[in-house]
């Protein structure tokens, strides 16, 4: 066990000193190997540095929620417009056409679902990953969940060995238990711990003080949406994530429950990669 006397918050995040890129453009990523930076090359826009992945992965934990009954109708049409699609190997075998070109970040994890405690964790086979020619492999890690954390942090481990063997990025996703803070020193922790465990990639959510969160987190930070928000609140939501030092967003609900999730989409990648403001977005998504 640690000495957990005198565990004092961070107070010294240097935002006046960006992390280095000038090896490779993104942060934390220039001593991986050839492979890790290619897949991350495909899943990160070389101009932004920056990425608009579509999250369609809630099925495996909650069924065919509003906005995917039909992975084949709701997502596969807004493929052309994501930077990568993030979902699970059914959904994707069943519903995503093979021809598709965007880099594919597979949910690797799997377990109980909803309906029951959610305190089992696995990982499918890395073959399977393999099979699916996938860029990024992404896992939860319920960082203080009592049940959860040890599973999830113990497979999240497991993954980033297979993703070392075969050149494959790892996503780390922050799940949050009802008992968390939703602020920045949860936040910070979880992505923190991601990190140190050999992510890639950090998966969480924005917060006040979300500058510090992706200060200490030495590899790239993209958001979750969360539940639906009026159209101008997610963009502004994306903003502010992108103005804290942010490399994007895997975005679910804010997109595929929109009315329109087509205009939804390009109206974030404006305000991610081409510096829209929200007003400037919103404005792209009523023209549209
Ligand atoms: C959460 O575990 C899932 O990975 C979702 O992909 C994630 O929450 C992003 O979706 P949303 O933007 O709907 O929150």
């Amino acid at each position: 066990m640690a000495d957990l006397d005198d565990i004092r918050d961070g107070d010294n995040f240097g935002h006046n000193t960006p992390a280095d890129t000038s090896k490779f453009y993104l942060k934390g990523i220039a001593n991986q190997s050839w492979g890790i930076k290619n897949r991350m090359s495909r899943i990160f826009n070389k101009q932004s540095g920056r990425t608009v992945m579509l999250a369609f992965d809630h099925g495996f934990l909650m069924g065919p929620t509003s906005g995917l009954e039909r992975i084949d109708l709701n997502i596969a049409p807004l493929a052309e417009e994501a930077d990568c699609l993030m979902g699970c190997r059914g959904m994707i075998r069943s519903s995503i056409p093979p021809e598709n070109s965007k880099p594919l970040c597979l949910r690797t994890d799997t377990g109980t679902t909803i309906l029951t405690e959610m305190n089992d964790n696995v990982l499918i086979s890395e073959e399977d990953a393999i099979r699916l020619n996938v860029s990024c492999m992404a896992a939860m890690l319920a960082v203080g969940d009592a049940d959860t954390e040890a599973i999830t942090i113990r497979n999240f481990s497991k993954l980033v060995d297979i993703g070392q063997k075969y050149d494959i990025p790892v996503m780390g996703v922050t799940a949050v238990g009802k008992a968390m803070a939703r602020d920045a020193r949860y936040f910070g922790l979880a992505s923190r711990v991601c990190a140190e465990n050999g992510a890639s990639i950090v998966k969480t959510y924005y917060t006040e003080g979300f500058e510090n969160v992706v200060a200490a987190c030495p590899v790239p930070i993209v958001i979750a949406g969360g539940k639906k928000l009026p159209e101008l609140d997610a963009l502004d939501l994306c903003y502010k994530a992108i103005n804290c030092g942010a490399s994007g967003v895997d975005m679910g609900r804010n997109v595929f429950q929109s009315e329109k999730p087509l205009a939804m989409m390009k109206a974030v990648k404006g305000v991610v990669h081409d510096g829209l403001s929200p007003a400037e977005g919103f404005q792209m998504y009523n023209d549209l």
